[in-house]
C-alpha cells in the first residue's frame, strides 16, 4: 500500500509531463518556418512530408501512425499533393503547412488536390463520400452521406473517431470541373472533432460536409463554392472567415438536423465573417440564397456577417416549390449582432459530445495566432 500511492503519483506526473511536453514545446510559427529541417519549435515526434523528406505523400505519414494513440504533428513542405487524405485514428493529429506567414491563409503554399464528383450521368452515382479531398471519420461507413431524411444508417456500434484533428495553413481543393457539376467535396468530417485554422477549402458543389456526430470549427479560413456548399447533419461553427461565392445555386447552406433521442443543436453557425463573390467579373447580384433546408430540421445562422449584394433580398429560400421542407422546426436566420439568440451564442452551447451533453470544446484552439 505504502509503495503504491507514490508510484501512481509518479506515473500520473510522467503522463502530465508527456502531454505538456507535446504541447508546450510547440512554437507554431517557428515550427512552420521554411527550411526548418531540424524541426525547431515542433514537437519531437513530428513527421515531415515533402519531395525530399521522410514521406513524399501526406497519407503515407498518416498511415505510419494509424495504430498509435498518442498525439502527432505532421509538417508538410510547399507543393501540390494530388491525393485523398483519410484520417481514421482517434489520437490527436495536427497537419501544418510550411509558411513564413502562419497567420495569413492567402500565402499558403501547400495544396492538397483531388478531382472527383458524383451524381451526374457522366460521373456515376456513388456516394458523395468517395469524392472528398480530406475525410476525417473512424470508418468509411461513418462518412457516407446516404439518402432520405436521416441519411445513411451508420451502424450503432461505430466508435467515435478523431477527438482533436487540426489543420493550419493548408489548401484543400476539389477541382473536378470549374463549376457545380455534382457533389464534389473538399472536406468530409463525421464522428470526429476538427479545427481548421488559416485553411482554405475550394470546390463548387457541396465543398464542406459535416456528417453525423461531426464537429467542425473554422477560424481565419475560407470556403469557396457555388451550390449547397456547406451541408450536413452535424455542427459547424465558422468565425473570422471568408465565404467565397463562385456563382449561385441551391443555397450557401443546406442542413439536415436529424432528430435524435436528445436535444440537439446540429446546424451551421457563421459568425463575424465575409460572404462575397469570388471576383468582380461574376454577375450574380441578388441571386445567391443564404440557404435552403435539406430537411425541415435545417438550422443555420449568419451572425454579424458582411453580406455583399450577391445575396437575394429574401435571404433564404425553400428547398423547391414542389417540396419546400419548411415547418416550425426550420431555423434560417441572419442577425446583425449577437444579442438576439442566447441559446446559440457560444461554441460551448452548440458543440455536443456523442452522448448529447454540451460543452465539447476542449479541441478548439481559441487563440491560434502564431
Ligand atoms: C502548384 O500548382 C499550381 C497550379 O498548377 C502552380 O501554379 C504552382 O506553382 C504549383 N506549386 C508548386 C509548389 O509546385
Ligand atoms: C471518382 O471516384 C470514384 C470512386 O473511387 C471512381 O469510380 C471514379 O472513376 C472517379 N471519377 C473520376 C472522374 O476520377
Ligand atoms: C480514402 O477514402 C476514399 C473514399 O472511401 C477511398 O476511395 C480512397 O481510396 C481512400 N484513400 C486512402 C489513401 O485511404
Ligand atoms: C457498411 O455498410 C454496408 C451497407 O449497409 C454494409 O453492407 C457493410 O457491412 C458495412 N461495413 C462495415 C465495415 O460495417
Ligand atoms: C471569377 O470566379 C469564377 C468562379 O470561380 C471563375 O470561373 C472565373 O474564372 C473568375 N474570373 C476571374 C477574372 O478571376
Ligand atoms: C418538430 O420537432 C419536434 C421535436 O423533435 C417534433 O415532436 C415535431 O413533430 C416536429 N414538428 C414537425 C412539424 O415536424
Amino acid at each position: 500500500m505504502s509503495l503504491q500511492k507514490p508510484t501512481r503519483l509518479l506515473a500520473f506526473a510522467i503522463l502530465i509531463a508527456t502531454v505538456q511536453a507535446t504541447r508546450l514545446s510547440f512554437d507554431r510559427g517557428l515550427c512552420q518556418r521554411p527550411g526548418n529541417e531540424a524541426l525547431h519549435g515542433c514537437p519531437k515526434s513530428t513527421l515531415r512530408v515533402g519531395p525530399h523528406a521522410e514521406f513524399q505523400h501526406i497519407q503515407d505519414a498518416i498511415d505510419s501512425i494509424s495504430d498509435r494513440p498518442d498525439p502527432f504533428v505532421i509538417l508538410v513542405e510547399p507543393g501540390n499533393y494530388t491525393e485523398q487524405l483519410n484520417i481514421t485514428r482517434a489520437g490527436s493529429l495536427w497537419l501544418l503547412g510550411v509558411t513564413d506567414s502562419p497567420n495569413d491563409r492567402t500565402k499558403n503554399s501547400v495544396n492538397v488536390i483531388w478531382h472527383n464528383a458524383t451524381g451526374t450521368a457522366t460521373t456515376g452515382t456513388y456516394d458523395n463520400a468517395y469524392t472528398s479531398t480530406l475525410t476525417i471519420a473512424p470508418t468509411f461507413n461513418a462518412s457516407l452521406t446516404g439518402t432520405g431524411p436521416t441519411g445513411f444508417a451508420v451502424p450503432p456500434d461505430t466508435p467515435f473517431g478523431n477527438v482533436d484533428f487540426r489543420t493550419y495553413n493548408l489548401n484543400f481543393i476539389n477541382d473536378y470541373l470549374p463549376y457545380a457539376a455534382g457533389p464534389s467535396l473538399a472536406l468530409s468530417i463525421s464522428y470526429a472533432n476538427g479545427g481548421f485554422y488559416y485553411t482554405r477549402f475550394l470546390s463548387y458543389q457541396d465543398t464542406v460536409y459535416v456528417g453525423k456526430l461531426g464537429n467542425a470549427y473554422m477560424y481565419e479560413s475560407e470556403v469557396a463554392g457555388q451550390t449547397d456548399f456547406f451541408y450536413g447533419f452535424g455542427t459547424c461553427w465558422i468565425t473570422d472567415s471568408l465565404v467565397s461565392l463562385r456563382g449561385c445555386g441551391g443555397g450557401i447552406t443546406a442542413w439536415k438536423g436529424t432528430n435524435t433521442r436528445f436535444e440537439n443543436k446540429y446546424g451551421i453557425y457563421i459568425h463575424d465573417s465575409v460572404v462575397q463573390k469570388a471576383n468582380s467579373s461574376l454577375a450574380i447580384e441578388g441571386q445567391c440564397a443564404l440557404g435552403r433546408p435539406w430537411n425541415p430540421q435545417h438550422r443555420s445562422i449568419f451572425a454579424n456577417c458582411y453580406l455583399d449584394d450577391s445575396i437575394r433580398a429574401s435571404g433564404y429560400i425553400q428547398w423547391s416549390t414542389a417540396d419546400p421542407r419548411v415547418n416550425q422546426n426550420t431555423s434560417m436566420a441572419e442577425y446583425r449582432d449577437f444579442e438576439q439568440y442566447a441559446p446559440f451564442e457560444s461554441v460551448s452551447e452548440v458543440f455536443q459530445f456523442p452522448s448529447g451533453g454540451f460543452g465539447n470544446t476542449a479541441w478548439i484552439h481559441r487563440h491560434p495566432r502564431a
